[in-house]
This record gives structure tokens, sequence and C-alpha cells, in this order.
């Protein structure tokens, strides 16, 4: 049977440092609205694993939203954004907490950010998994963070490559020479179609 685990080079955060960073920012989260209603925004497909752990941590009331877009990235564009879904008569008036997995240009997050608040939002507060600092392309820093990784491809606990390795409970590495093999028969996924350029 193939092995998702066997795939990894190495892992960079263990399940347990990934809780752990997890309480400390749903603290902060509870602090900032500090009583106010809020809707937390998971960003699909990659932060749904992180968004249902989050949650878990909040113990004070919530709603619960999704939307789902990629940004396009390649040499003729800026960067499109396309939202193939978006959660329309949950953002009016809301506070909302905006949450995806990674952090790298920036593009996803500021463009969603902008069209949150175009669409009525009260206020929108942004939290992300991981934060890849160096790849930034947008002036945009999250407000709430768990982990920074260096300039790395990595995958789990929602990250994938071509659709894969989401479900690893960990993040890590994959060997080399499987992010290569994929690369050549790159079909662009439509989640992640930014992943095959530039790494
Ligand atoms: P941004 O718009 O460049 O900030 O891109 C954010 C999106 O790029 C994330 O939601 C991920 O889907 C994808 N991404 C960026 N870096 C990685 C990575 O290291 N592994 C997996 N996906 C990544
Ligand atoms: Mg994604």
């Amino acid at each position: 049977m193939p092995s998702l685990h066997a795939d990894i080079e190495r892992v960079l955060f263990p399940e347990d440092l990934i809780l752990e960073g997890i309480d400390r920012v749903a603290r902060a989260i509870v602090e900032r609205f500090d009583g106010r209603d809020f809707t937390v925004v998971s960003i699909l497909k990659g932060s749904c694993i992180f968004s249902a752990d989050l949650i878990r941590r909040i113990p004070v009331p919530l709603e619960l939203a999704f939307v789902s877009a990629s940004s396009y990235r390649d040499k003729t564009t800026s960067g499109e954004l396309e939202i193939s879904f978006f959660p329309t008569g949950e953002i009016e008036g809301r506070n909302l907490l905006l949450v995806d997995d990674i952090l790298d240009t920036g593009q996803t997050m500021s463009r969603l950010k902008e069209e949150f608040l175009r669409r009525g939002a009260n206020e929108v507060a942004t939290c992300v998994f991981l934060d890849k600092p160096s790849r930034r392309a947008v002036e945009l820093d999250a407000d709430f963070k768990v982990l920074e990784v260096e300039d790395l491809f990595v995958v789990g606990y929602g990250l994938d490559f071509n659709g894969r390795y989401r479900n690893l409970p960990y993040v890590g590495v994959l060997r080399p020479e499987l992010y290569g093999a994929a690369e050549e028969e790159l079909g662009r996924d439509a989640d992640e179609p930014e992943t095959s350029e530039a790494r």
C-alpha cells in the first residue's frame, strides 16, 4: 500500500508543536474580539484542517463560513483572484476573521480582505497557520500567525502539492525527486494553480 509518510524527507513542525501554537493564537483571538460577535471565514481548501482545530480552541460564540479562492500568477498577470464560492448573506455588517493555510506572496489574503470589505464586512482580521515572509509581494502582515516558515515548499496539515498530502497531521518537506517528477507532468490544480511556478 502506498504510504504518505514515506514521501516526506523531513518533518518541520510536528503535531504537538502545531497544537501548542494554535492554543496561543486562539487565546489572542478571544482577546482581540473581546466579547464581540464574529465569523471565522475559512479559505478553502488549504485552511480546512487549521480552521477546524482553531475554532475548537476558541471557547466563545462564533459563526463559521467558507470562501473558495485561487490566485493565478504567471508571467502576464500580477495575480488575478478567482473566487469560486463566496458566502453571500453571511458577510454584511459582520466582524470577520479570515483564515488561510499560508501567507506566501500575500496576494490571496490581501485581495480577499479587500473583497470582504467591499461587500460590507464591518471589520476583517487575518489569521494564518504559516507565514513565509521571505516571499511577500504585497504589503500585508497577518494579525495572527501560528508558525513562521523559511522559503521552502511545505506540505501537510492542509497544505498540498498537486492536490495531495493535505491529510498529513504534521508539516513536512517532500523528498526532492517528488517535486521534480510531479512538476514535469503538471496539470494545474484548481486550488493551488501557482505551486508549479518558480519552485
Ligand atoms: P499567496 O497568495 O501567494 O499568499 O498564496 C497563498 C497560497 O499559496 C496558499 O493558500 C497555498 O495554497 C499556496 N502555497 C504557498 N506556499 C505554499 C507551500 O509551501 N506549500 C503549499 N502551498 C503553498
Ligand atoms: Mg490554498
